[in-house]
């Protein structure tokens, strides 16, 4: 059912974790299932220099997430946009379609930190 891509960043998911003095964090819930993920940023110039998540959902969540902390890392923040749930599921060589929305959760908390960024830079 799921890809070895997948089984591999379950099992041995990237980047997972809480940060400590963030740049940005982003937080969004799943409202198909109520879970919950969270990405925090360290930015350098428009670069995403350090990326980590904690994920409060299913296994899919977990590998969605690890994989888009790979994506994103080390890209501007206008590329780190570009990346959408379609394309972290691609990275993932395929979600099963009932576990397509589980991928949502790692898209919207990385565009959703981005914001949070620009927000802040706004503010500043
Ligand atoms: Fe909730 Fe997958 S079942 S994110």
């Amino acid at each position: 059912m799921y890809s070895e891509k997948v089984m591999d960043h379950f099992t041995n998911p990237r980047n997972v974790g809480e940060m400590n003095e963030a740049d940005a964090v982003g937080q969004v819930g799943n409202p198909s299932c109520g879970d919950i993920m969270k990405i925090y940023l360290k930015i350098e110039g428009d670069r995403i220099k350090d990326i980590k998540f904690q994920t409060f959902g299913c296994g899919a969540a977990i590998a969605t997430s690890s994989m888009v902390t790979e994506m994103a890392k080390e890209k501007t923040l206008d590329e780190a946009l570009k990346i959408t749930n379609k394309s972290v599921a691609e990275e993932l060589d395929g979600l099963p379609p009932q576990k397509m929305h589980c991928s949502n959760l790692a898209a919207d908390a990385l565009h959703a930190a981005v914001e949070d960024y620009r927000k802040k830079q706004q503010g500043a």
